[in-house]
């Protein structure tokens, strides 16, 4: 099973990824992450992408990483635009963003706002698979305003060679609300062609195994379609799809650890700590050195944020905002904080934040020794 970095514009731009690969990952960046997905460009009407747009994903700035570059857009034209600057960087695959739920972009009928076209979203995909001597792959909610929609959606989808289908079962009035419809993607795991990928609200290894075990017949796939290995699926629509990957966003950024306890399933099977859960709904293991080495590891990442933050941009605000946002999410691994967290949100200059960054963690590590687990927060899959 492939484990996907998914795409957070605003936070895992080529900083956040490096530091991701090269702290977290342990320099093991390409083997536990199969591939990172950069938030997407928007290119404009007619327009070749600029040095700025094509920052993100310059070569020289993802050394090390498998990247796959996402576009945005509405018309095939600017998105074939696109792909010729993509390719020229050396790029093989890019991805198409048919998912953002933002009230702006959904207004220019793109992201998600394009579901609710059919037409227009079948010219769409017609023109840049006709032309596109690329991999493309989809990543898609299920609808606009009714999961119902994606009956359509589907049938469309299952006319083009996609590379992949990545679906975040919600439609886009959920925003990030409500749960991942998963009757909707076991439709999709029973009627696409195309092989599929799952994203949506895997916040721990328990809750991977659970997608992989039901979802998961598709090792050994090759892009070419044949499947040696492929187990026969029990769904409706019989043998057509499977799910060889699993893409996790807000999972990683609340807790960055959770790629090793994910590679710890997947490498040592699915029976260790049995009846506890796979590995347990906790952030750390259960001795203290390997909390200690973990929580080493976050300090060490969130020092390698800031420093490299502080490089990229002027001025002390938007490296505050910056890492704040990061506490949105990181502020899970530490629940014992909430007073520490007030206050960092609230934090005015640099020195401050530090401080009480580095306090939030060296807090969590003590009380980890104490308490010997930190939880992590619970999702909709728990339930
Ligand atoms: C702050 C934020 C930014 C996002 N940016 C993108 C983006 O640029 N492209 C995209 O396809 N999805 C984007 N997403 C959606 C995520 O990639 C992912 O589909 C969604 O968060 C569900 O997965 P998760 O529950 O594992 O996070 C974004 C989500 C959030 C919360």
């Amino acid at each position: 099973m492939n484990i996907y970095f998914a795409p957070l514009e605003g936070i895992t731009g080529y900083i956040y990824r490096n530091a991701y690969s090269d702290i977290i990952c342990r320099d093991r960046g390409k083997e536990l992450i199969s591939k990172f997905f950069s938030p997407f460009i928007s290119p404009g009407v007619n327009q070749r992408l600029s040095r700025k747009e094509l920052r993100d994903i310059l070569p020289e700035n993802n050394r090390g990483i498998r990247l796959i570059p996402q576009l945005l857009g509405c018309r095939g034209e600017d998105i074939l635009l696109g792909i010729e600057d993509i390719k020229a960087l050396g790029y093989t695959e890019v991805n198409l963003n048919l998912g953002c739920p933002s009230g702006t972009v959904v207004a220019k009928k793109k992201g998600a706002g394009l579901l609710a076209y059919t037409d227009a979203l079948d010219e769409f995909l017609y023109k840049i698979y006709e032309k596109a001597d690329i991999k493309v792959s989809v990543k898609t909610r299920i609808g606009k305003n009714s999961p119902e929609e994606f009956f359509e959606i589907l049938d469309i989808y299952n006319k083009y060679p996609m590379e992949e289908l990545i679906i975040h079962p919600r439609i886009q009035t959920d925003f990030y609300k409500n749960k991942p419809d998963m009757e909707m993607f076991q439709y999709a795991v029973s009627h696409s062609k195309n092989r599929l990928c799952y994203n949506g609200d895997i916040t721990s290894a328990e809750e991977y195994s659970q997608i992989i075990e039901k979802y998961g017949n598709g090792e050994n796939y090759d892009s070419l379609g044949k499947n040696e290995n492929k187990k026969s699926c029990d769904c409706e629509g019989g043998d057509k799809s499977f799910t060889d990957a699993v893409m996790i966003g807000r999972g990683f950024l609340k807790n960055p650890m959770l790629i090793h306890k994910i590679s710890g399933y997947i490498e040592n099977g699915k029976n260790k700590n049995e009846g506890e859960g796979a590995y347990g709904n906790s952030y750390i293991n259960d001795n203290v050195s390997t909390e200690t080495q973990d929580i080493d590891t976050i300090k060490e990442f969130h020092g390698r944020l800031l420093e490299e933050y502080k490089k990229e941009m002027s001025g002390e605000r938007p490296v505050l905002f910056k890492m704040k946002e990061l506490w949105a999410y990181m502020g899970d691994m530490f629940p014992g904080s909430g007073k520490l967290l007030k206050k960092l949100r609230k934090a005015v200059s640099l020195k401050e934040y530090k401080m009480l960054a580095e306090e939030i963690i060296n807090t969590g590590y003590t009380k980890s020794i104490n308490s010997e687990r930190l939880p992590c927060s619970k999702t909709s899959l728990d339930t």
